[in-house]
């Protein structure tokens, strides 16, 4: 059985993921305003994760016998001045929900709840690849510039995301 203080953070982790899914597609409606369908692609792919990672959380909280209180998600910013502002928010929000997962598992120790930090292992190897991912894209951005060809190749770099 979860303690009412984990389910509670678990709860308030399932709210973030939600709110992040809630960002990325808010992020890929920006995109499709500008004309990058491959960017928005690769956002509304990141927005069906982080669905999944609410959902995992979903399982958990209710395996271990807790209850799924569900809260308001937060309205996400509509525009995003450029796409390289874009991903910069893409990165700090990524790092963000890291220190939040971080004081997820800092609480699982100290009530020694051995499942959920094993629960958490995934959570915390999974935010070192979004945080590498954005990062990526970032910096790709920094150094070609938005100018038109460099952001055409990215726009189909991106499109393939999913497809093998
Ligand atoms: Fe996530
Ligand atoms: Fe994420």
């Amino acid at each position: 059985m979860l303690s009412k203080t984990l389910q509670k953070a678990f709860n308030e982790q399932i709210n973030k993921e939600q709110y992040s899914a809630q960002l990325y597609l808010s992020m890929a409606a920006y995109c499709e305003s500008l004309n990058l369908p491959g960017i928005a692609h690769w956002l509304k792919e990141q927005q069906r994760e982080e669905i999944g990672h609410a959902m995992q959380l979903y399982k958990y909280i209710i395996e271990r016998g807790g209850r799924v209180e569900l809260g308001v998600i937060e309205q996400p910013s509509l525009d995003f001045k450029s796409p390289t502002a874009l991903f910069q928010d893409v990165l700090n929000h990524e790092r963000s929900i890291t220190a939040s997962i971080n004081k997820l598992y800092e609480k699982a120790l100290k009530e020694n709840d051995y499942a959920s930090q094993v629960m958490l292992h995934g959570f915390i190897k999974e935010q070192v690849e979004e945080e590498a991912s954005a990062s990526e894209i970032l910096e790709t951005l920094k150094m070609a510039g938005e100018k038109g060809q460099a952001l055409l190749m990215l726009d189909r770099q991106l499109a393939r995301r999913g497809m093998g």
